[in-house]
């Protein structure tokens, strides 16, 4: 199938032009694997800076953005301004945006339609709360929440699903390998029945939640399992090891 791995840095909204700054210089001179692609996302305030810093190989993602190009909409930021300070992806969805700031699946739809037609890549999150899974309800919710992506979408190429179940993200509770694996097969099961089989064989599907160092390698070794989208590790010299979770020591 030949699924490129995939490694995201969610930056979040943590460090300084300083610190990230010299995690980008840092990358830039670590020994990374040609087969995996490596994408970082700072705050918005710093996408050019970083952009400027990073060697060219590693792309740089937003964190967020509007639905429309320009206008009235005082604190947001389009795709076109994205992609004019050099980033080439956005998350979209992820569950901050969704359960922080109470973005609507309409909302996240009608951002991942206008940021594919602008070019970017979109990185779109979905998953489950703790509630939801304990009520059983994991499969339902990381559908309809993938139904309202997929009907946003026209070329897949330009889209990479990551699958991160809330009650992981940030708080030192990984998934565990089968609990990731499961509904990544059923995310690619689902995408066979209502997309096509060419989409759900090539579309890379990533784990985010509490993914290090220590947890990457097994996640990695799942069949499903096409990377990671990472957060607090991300900041930390860590990552590497992150990135190269697929490579022979
Ligand atoms: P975490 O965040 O690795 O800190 O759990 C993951 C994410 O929010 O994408």
């Amino acid at each position: 199938m030949g699924r490129k791995f995939f490694v995201g840095g969610n930056w979040k909204m943590n460090g300084s032009k300083k610190t990230l700054g010299e995690l980008a210089a840092s990358l830039g001179k670590a020994n990374l694997p040609e087969d995996t692609e490596v994408v970082v996302s700072p705050p918005f305030i710093y996408l050019s800076y970083i952009r400027d810093t990073l060697v060219s190989k590693i792309a740089v993602a937003a964190q967020n953005c509007y639905k429309v190009p320009s206008g009235a909409f005082t604190g947001e930021i389009s795709p076109a301004m994205i992609k004019d300070c050099g980033a080439s992806w956005i998350i979209l969805g992820h569950s901050e945006r969704r359960h922080v700031f109470g973005e609507s699946d309409e909302l996240i739809g009608q951002k991942v339609a206008h940021a594919l037609a602008e070019g970017l890549g979109v990185i779109a999150c979905v998953g489950e709360k703790l509630d939801e899974r304990e009520a059983g309800s994991t499969e339902k919710v990381v559908f309809a929440q993938t139904r309202v992506i997929a009907d946003n979408v026209k070329d897949w190429s330009k889209v990479v699903l990551a699958y991160e179940p809330v009650w992981a993200i940030g708080t030192g509770k990984t998934a565990s390998p089968q609990q990731a694996q499961e509904i990544h097969e059923k995310m690619r099961h689902w995408l066979k029945d209502n997309v096509g089989k060419e989409v759900a064989d090539s579309v890379r599907i990533i784990y985010g939640g509490s993914v290090t160092a220590a947890t990457c390698r097994e996640l990695a070794g799942m069949a499903d399992v096409d990377g990671f989208l990472v957060g607090g590790a991300s900041l930390k010299p860590e990552f590497v090891h992150i990135i190269r979770a697929r490579q022979k020591e």
